[in-house]
């Protein structure tokens, strides 16, 4: 059951609800909300924080009980450290905090007061929509194949902020949804969440939406247009390769923006077999296409007045008899040849005919978004997407975008002297670049399939999933991208 949100402008104290949220600086005054529920318990708020119940640390949280002058039996106050440190991520873990600790109580609706704190260079629109995002985040749970049912929690979160905020509450709601839709999709199995699974999907948002509409290239048609390359990595699965193309048209005759996600639904590294400690996270190997979906979902949803094209190659990379070898030469659509001298490096091959393939629909911006390779993991970790473009303009307005957000990428460069890793005496280049820099030569391989193009690449590896046996989709970098089409939409 999804979270429903709603805005209150009307007094906490006296709001019919299960639970209030209310943030606690560690020095600093009370909030308006803290202030308020304060006078109206007889001074019970400052008391509890002069006796030290409630520190105000960030991190620490406090379940209160029936407070006298309070209708709603509970109060939860979260700690939200030093007023003058306070700014974007603490206001977002903080949401975060509030959500998760009452997820699964036993309160069924709550009130965020959290909203009407300052975000210093963040306004009420912006503290409202995000709080939307985050808390939907929070509150997220997979549930598909698991049979056990999850406790009942909570299941209306109203929000403080004046009815003009209701326009950001709606984009908030808008845009969590693209970002659940990708965590969800990410997170399936790949036994289900295969090649013909997301074409499936892909035709179901068309279906629900009028301005969208939904083309599914078979092989056939992939090699009546010489996709040699995508068609090899296809080879060695039972799962036929599907090239799915989704348009939301909401622009007239506008250009399109064109997202091309990675689909590899399992990467099992091919005939270059991966190892335990790696494979077994490879169902996330989809996620680039899972986030342009997501993406787009919202998009579409919103009725930005822009156009989508959303393109996503989607193969599954196994070991076969017929699968494609390392020393193979492909044919690219493009029709330049390539040496594979690596099948896990198979996420550039497909991509590299998505892109040639998007150009038909003359891109305002190009815009490719893949979990790509291990290195941009080891360059940046898991917090910074790895961004690649040779377009200062574009590269600036995502990487704003993701400021603006917090759902941060980090530029690397694209320069002319790493190409040289990438020649072969077999073929016009290699799929692979030798052992350094192995995120920027990835791109390098991406940019020569893309030249003439307003394109981005961002590396998704490291910050699409969490760490571990439960790592779950993070549904990074919808937000991103969410913001960057709103900014172009001119709708921020
Ligand atoms: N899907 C992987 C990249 C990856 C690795 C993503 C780990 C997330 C975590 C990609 O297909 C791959 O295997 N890349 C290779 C490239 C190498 C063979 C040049 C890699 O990064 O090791
Ligand atoms: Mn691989
Ligand atoms: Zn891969």
């Amino acid at each position: 059951m999804t979270l429903q949100f709603a805005l209150n402008h009307t007094d906490p104290a006296a709001l019919a609800t299960d639970c209030i949220v209310v943030g606690v600086f560690t020095d600093g005054p009370l909030s308006a909300s803290g202030e308020t529920l304060d006078r109206a318990s007889n001074g019970r708020l400052r008391a509890l924080v002069a006796r030290g119940d409630l520190s105000g640390n960030a991190g620490r949280s406090a379940l209160l009980h029936d407070i006298a002058g309070i209708a709603a039996p509970r109060v939860l106050a979260i700690g939200l450290g030093e007023a003058a440190k306070f700014g974007v991520p603490q206001y977002l873990r903080a949401i975060g905090e509030g959500v998760r600790a009452l997820k699964s109580g036993a309160s069924k609706s709550a009130l965020c007061t959290l909203t009407e704190l300052d975000v210093p260079g963040r306004d009420a629109n912006w503290n409202v929509r995000q709080a939307v995002i985050a808390a939907d985040h929070a509150a997220y749970r997979y549930t598909q194949n698991i049979t056990r049912k999850s406790d009942a929690g909570l299941e209306t979160l109203h929000m403080t902020a004046p009815a003009a905020q209701q326009a950001a509450l709606d984009t908030g709601i808008g845009i969590a949804a693209g970002i659940a839709y990708t965590r969800d999709l990410g997170n399936l199995p790949p036994n289900i969440c295969n090649p013909a699974y997301l074409a499936e999907r892909a035709r179901q948002l068309a279906s629900e939406h009028a301005a969208v509409t939904c083309e599914v290239l078979e092989r056939a048609e992939m090699e009546q247009l010489g996709m040699g390359s995508l068609l090899a990595v296809s080879r060695g699965s039972a799962n036929p390769p599907k090239l799915i193309v989704l348009k939301y048209d909401g622009g007239g005759d506008a250009k399109p923006f064109v997202f091309v996600g990675k689909g590899i639904t399992f990467d099992s590294g091919g005939l270059n077999l991966k190892v335990q400690g790696g494979i077994e996270e490879m169902k996330f190997d989809m996620l680039g296409a899972a986030s342009v979906l997501g993406t787009f979902h919202t998009a579409a949803s919103l009725k930005l007045p822009i156009n989508v094209v959303c393109i996503v190659p989607a193969v599954e990379n196994m070991a076969d008899g017929d699968a494609y070898r390392p020393s193979d030469v492909l044919t690219s659509m493009a029709g330049k040849t390539i040496e594979v001298l690596n099948t896990d490096a198979e996420g550039r091959l497909i991509l590299c005919d998505a892109l040639t393939y998007a150009q038909r629909f003359e891109p305002q911006a190009l815009v490719d978004v893949a979990t790509l390779t291990g290195a941009c993991v080891v360059a940046l970790g898991k917090v910074a997407h790895g961004l690649m473009s040779k377009h200062d303009d574009l590269s600036s307005e995502l990487l704003g975008a993701g400021e603006h957000v917090y759902d941060r990428a980090w530029r690397l460069p694209l320069w002319d002297e790493y190409q040289t890793q990438l020649e072969s005496a077999f073929a016009d280049f290699a799929n692979i670049g030798g052992k350094y820099a192995g995120a920027i030569t990835a791109g390098c391989f991406l940019s020569r399939f893309t030249e003439g193009q307003r394109w981005a690449h961002l590396d998704i590896a490291g910050t699409s999933w969490d760490e571990g046996k439960k790592g779950l989709a993070s549904g990074r970098p919808v937000g991103m991208l969410c913001q960057w089409l709103l900014d172009r939409a001119g709708a921020a």
